[in-house]
């Protein structure tokens, strides 16, 4: 009789054998929902919610049977759940690590929901999320948050506890959610010092050990709280697999000087790409289609905001050639001049032209990863060379160019940029004249305390009159945007080597729809 009974309770999920509901409830030996919750990848008519259950988020499996176990949500129009307006139930697989990703349609938009989940007899924390404004909707103001590179280890993620108090329609995370190696000794004012805290790893080659990674990640607090308010757009950057990689090559390593002799061989690589991206999907509240297939992952997509913003996001690691010269910060070689260079692959590039010539919104974004303007990097004053920075668009001047003149011809773009762990701004130039704005957000805690400018700051910006600011503190960016403006908001906290921290606006980037060059308030 008790099996019969199990059975008919969970009788709803079609083809769900009654041991593995029996094996699922009371047998787990911790609260399942420590990873917390999220949603992601908003659309006017609902978003994605996710969970996983992990009641030992570092044991393997996060501590799970080996079992599909169903989970319970719900979705309500008020804090409270007076108000259900969906609800359901679904799989938590193991081939998954008992994740759930639930594609919600059919809301309204423009407006905030809760969320929850309840499985083996617990229930989740209470998220929030909002649906955009309708497509094509007048649409007069959106503020969005833009955030990522949280090496663990490198600091405490309390930027994230003030991203979370933001009232924000949505977050994009350029990616580096994770770091994939760990270190012993960090360097602070030149001296040998402890990381604030440890990975639970050394490096990370199976996909146990990219979900130990995610799982590790998402067992801070100030992370979960982020992702519980907002809704998430995310991407990905180079530390998700190792560093510098672009599409089948893993031609740098940390710590080495140059090419790796001993970097995986390409068909290596891919295996080690794939293990990385099913634990990326797994742990993140992304839609269906981004379940990695082959090893790739269908990141570029677009998200619509009414008439005000369309914004793409854009894949700059899959497609990509290799680094020219060598990789690093060095003087162009010849091969930065390749007519037949790519950065985002034909077809990711055909499908960015077809976006923006369709045209409608009043701001066109473009959220990727890699710094579009080409920099000199070079802070010595005494020394003319100019120096790249050849894991950017400036290593890749002919598709760099492309992606000019398109903007040129529209007159609305603004670029989000993350990746270089500072905070910088400057005006994308074409033949002398500004074509479009780029933001470039510093990191979460990647790179430690930081300080307001990094050695040899006012230098170089005085090599690149195209540059207006530049800060080496931790923090994100706040995307302030209305039918004649676009303002970027610099948030920086105090330090990152103490749990909590004081947070500040450094400078506000300021473009009109005129685009005639960016324009700093500093604050
Ligand atoms: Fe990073």
């Amino acid at each position: 009789m008790l099996h019969r009974r199990h059975f008919l309770a969970g009788a709803t999920i079609s083809g769900l054998a009654a041991p593995a509901i029996l094996r699922a409830q009371g047998y787990l030996r911790d609260y399942p929902f420590q990873l917390g919750v999220a949603a992601g990848d908003p659309a006017s008519d609902g978003f994605v919610i996710w969970t996983r259950l992990a009641p030992e988020p570092l044991a393997l499996h996060g501590g799970m049977p080996r079992v599909n176990v169903p989970v319970e949500w719900e979705v309500a129009s008020d804090g409270g759940f007076r108000n259900i307006v969906a609800k359901g139930t679904e799989l938590a697989r193991p081939e998954l690590a008992h994740s759930v990703h639930v594609e919600l349609s059919g809301l309204q938009p423009n407006r905030p929901y809760y969320y929850r989940f309840t499985a083996a007899g617990e229930r989740s924390l209470r998220g929030r999320a909002r649906t955009l404004p309708a497509i094509g909707a007048r649409v007069d103001a959106i503020k969005f948050g833009v955030a990522g590179c949280q090496h663990f280890e490198a600091g405490y993620f309390g930027a994230y506890r003030h991203l979370a108090k933001e009232d924000l329609a949505f977050v994009y995370h350029y990616g580096d959610f994770i770091y994939e190696y760990s270190s012993d000794y960090v360097f602070v004012d030149g001296l040998p010092s402890r990381p604030v805290r440890k990975h639970a790893f050394r490096s990370l080659t199976d996909v146990n050990e990219f979900r130990l990674a995610y799982a590790q990640q998402l067992t801070d607090i100030d992370l979960q709280a982020a992702r519980s308010v907002h809704a998430f757009l995310s991407s990905i950057d180079d530390h998700e697999i190792v560093n510098d990689w672009v599409s089948d090559i893993a031609n740098w390593k940390m710590g080495l000087d140059g090419n790796d002799p001993d970097a995986a061989p390409p068909e290596v690589f891919m295996l080690k790409k794939q293990a990385a991206m099913q634990a990326w999907y797994e742990h993140m509240p992304v839609r269906r289609a981004l379940l990695p297939r082959g090893g790739m992952v269908a990141l570029n997509r677009e998200l619509q905001v009414g008439d005000l913003l369309s914004m793409q996001l854009l894949d700059t690691r899959q497609y990509r050639d290799d680094q020219p010269c060598g990789d690093g910060f060095k003087p162009a070689c010849p091969d930065v001049f390749a007519k037949n260079a790519q950065v985002l692959g034909a077809a990711q590039e055909k499908w960015l032209a077809d976006q923006m010539k369709k045209g409608g919104a009043v701001w066109n974004g473009l959220a990727q990863q890699i710094t579009m303007m080409s920099l000199d990097r070079q802070r010595d004053m005494d020394d003319k060379r100019k120096i790249l920075n050849l894991d950017s668009w400036a290593a890749y001047e002919a598709p760099r160019e492309r992606m000019l003149q398109r903007m040129a011809g529209l007159g609305n773009c603004v670029v989000l940029t993350g990746d270089e762990h500072q905070n910088f701004c400057g005006d994308l130039v074409l033949k002398d004249k500004v074509v479009g704005a780029e933001f470039v957000a510093t990191s979460i805690s990647s790179g430690g305390d930081g300080s307001d400018k990094r050695a040899g700051t006012d230098q170089w910006l005085s090599r690149n009159p195209e540059l207006k600011f530049a800060n080496d503190q931790r923090g994100y960016v706040i995307c302030d945007v209305n039918r004649d403006a676009w303002q970027s908001h610099f948030r920086v906290v105090d330090k990152v080597s103490t749990p909590t921290n004081q947070i500040s606006t450094r400078a506000t980037g300021l473009v009109e729809r005129d685009l005639t060059g960016i324009k700093m308030v500093e604050g």
